[in-house]
């Protein structure tokens, strides 16, 4: 049952009591949303989560099966990670609950089939809050811009990166030390992996493909590289060519049925909405083929932003009519490619010697790429010399075939780094 029956509040359970959870049951338990009301509370070892401000009517507890066979319509689920928060949400589904999530893993990884199960029951499954935070930008791309056919989405997802790049552009920092007040500003986990890899901003990406684009990806086809290798230096030289450095995830709808996916570093102009993309901000821009360019900002993260975005999916629940049992639509997945043409920023560190620039060049014209110029800032010791070639619209695919030519050589102090350049 979803809709709110002779008045009473749609009796709801929040199954995870952290940054999230806790904003949650601050917006549920204000007096604010008298049409739902906040039930159970849900955490492991909860008797130490145990808060004054919530009401004594919720009853807490550490047994998932409490929630599954509670009597609420709407359970919440901001615990995080695919397991076991996938078997929980599954419960809820099968035992005739609806489900609100933030947890964009277990969405990207299993939202086909637990959007199935809620449709054969006439249930819903809302996860505004797993993509752009407080942004939101999934009931845009469904409802607002339902009239288009949207072709493109390209955003800044990960607000640890976004951080990360705009403080070693604005104070020339190391990785190592930006990571490290990302970390300490509590902008980044211990093991950060998952967001300077490309994971999270790719588990993202595959949600607005399937919601925007409408093509379901497997998000592990999903193309992604780290922005670890970036280094100060990339920075100056990208300001050179009036760009910084931002983590950009990328889908498009081909013709053939295929969608083009990827996460990587890329340079963008400094002076377009990427590139002034600064904190923890992420931007999503989509392009539709009748609408053109729409692009939706704001917070990525954040306690209390990415409650609104949850208590916001909970009411349009609530407020809705339930709708009748459907029958499940099989998901189609999409091949996936993740070749970016674009033109290409390359980076080299060398011990310098005589003919280095002309092994780079046979190199790229063996592969058919073209150079369009070669920056070689002044003050760096000939023993680390980085200097940067810049080359036209090319295949990534090539380029890397034409890098590994070059690898060969005994000149490297540090690996190539090979950015595209985006307009
Ligand atoms: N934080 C954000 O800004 C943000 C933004 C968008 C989406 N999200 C998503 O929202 C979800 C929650 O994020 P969060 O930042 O609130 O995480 P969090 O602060 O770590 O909260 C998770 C809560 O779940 C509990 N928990 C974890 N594993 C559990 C288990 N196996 N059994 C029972 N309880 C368990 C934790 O308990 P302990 O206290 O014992 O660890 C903690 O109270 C995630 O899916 C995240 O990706 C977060």
């Amino acid at each position: 049952m979803n809709v709110k029956a002779n008045g009473t509040p749609v009796r709801v359970a929040l199954m995870g009591f952290g940054t999230v959870g806790q904003s949650v049951a601050r917006i549920l338990c204000s007096g604010e949303m008298p049409g739902v009301q906040l039930t159970h509370i849900f955490n492991r070892d909860v008797e130490r989560k145990r808060v004054d401000w919530v009401p004594a009517s919720v009853t807490w507890t550490d047994n998932a099966d409490d929630i599954v066979s509670a009597d609420v319509s709407i359970v919440i689920e901001v615990v995080g990670g695919i397991r076991p928060a996938y078997d929980w949400v599954k419960g809820a589904l099968q035992s005739g609950k609806s489900v609100v999530t933030a947890n964009k893993q277990l969405m990207a990884h299993h939202g086909a089939e637990l959007l199935d199960i809620a449709r054969a029951k006439g249930l819903e499954v809302r996860f505004e809050a797993s993509v752009a935070g407080g942004i939101p930008v999934l009931r845009a791309l469904q409802e607002g811009l339902a009239g288009d056919r949207l072709v493109e989405v390209r955003g800044i997802l990960n607000g640890t990166c976004a951080y990360i790049l705009s403080r070693m552009e604005s104070e020339s920092i190391s990785f190592a030390d930006a990571l490290a007040a990302a970390q300490k500003a509590g902008y980044a986990e211990a093991d950060p992996s998952e967001d300077l890899d490309g994971a999270d901003a790719a588990a993202k990406l595959a949600i607005i493909a399937a919601v925007g684009l409408r093509r379901p990806v497997r998000v592990g086809d999903i193309a992604t590289k780290s922005i670890r290798p970036i280094e100060s230096v990339d920075f100056m030289y990208a300001r050179e060519l009036g760009c910084t450095i931002r983590q950009v995830a990328r889908a498009s709808a081909e013709d053939n049925g295929e969608v083009f996916a990827a996460v990587r570093p890329a340079l963008v102009p400094l002076s377009s909405a990427f590139g002034r993309v600064t904190g923890s901000q992420n931007l999503v821009t989509v392009r539709g083929v009748f609408g053109g360019e729409t692009s939706f900002s704001g917070s990525g993260a954040g306690g209390s932003p990415t409650a609104v975005a949850v208590v916001s999916d909970v009411l349009s629940i609530a407020n809705a009519g339930s709708r009748p049992p459907a029958a499940a639509e099989p998901t189609v997945y999409h091949k996936v490619k993740g070749d970016f043409v674009a033109p290409h920023y390359v980076r080299f560190t060398v011990n310098d010697k005589p003919g280095i620039l002309a092994s780079i060049t046979a190199a790229y014209a063996k592969f058919g790429i073209n150079i369009e110029g070669v920056l070689q800032l002044p003050k760096f010791k000939r023993d680390r010399l980085p200097f940067v070639t810049t080359l036209e619209e090319c295949p990534e695919s090539v380029l890397e075939r034409a890098l590994a030519e070059v690898a060969k050589s005994d000149y490297h102090v540090v690996a190539p780094l090979a950015l595209p350049i985006f307009g």
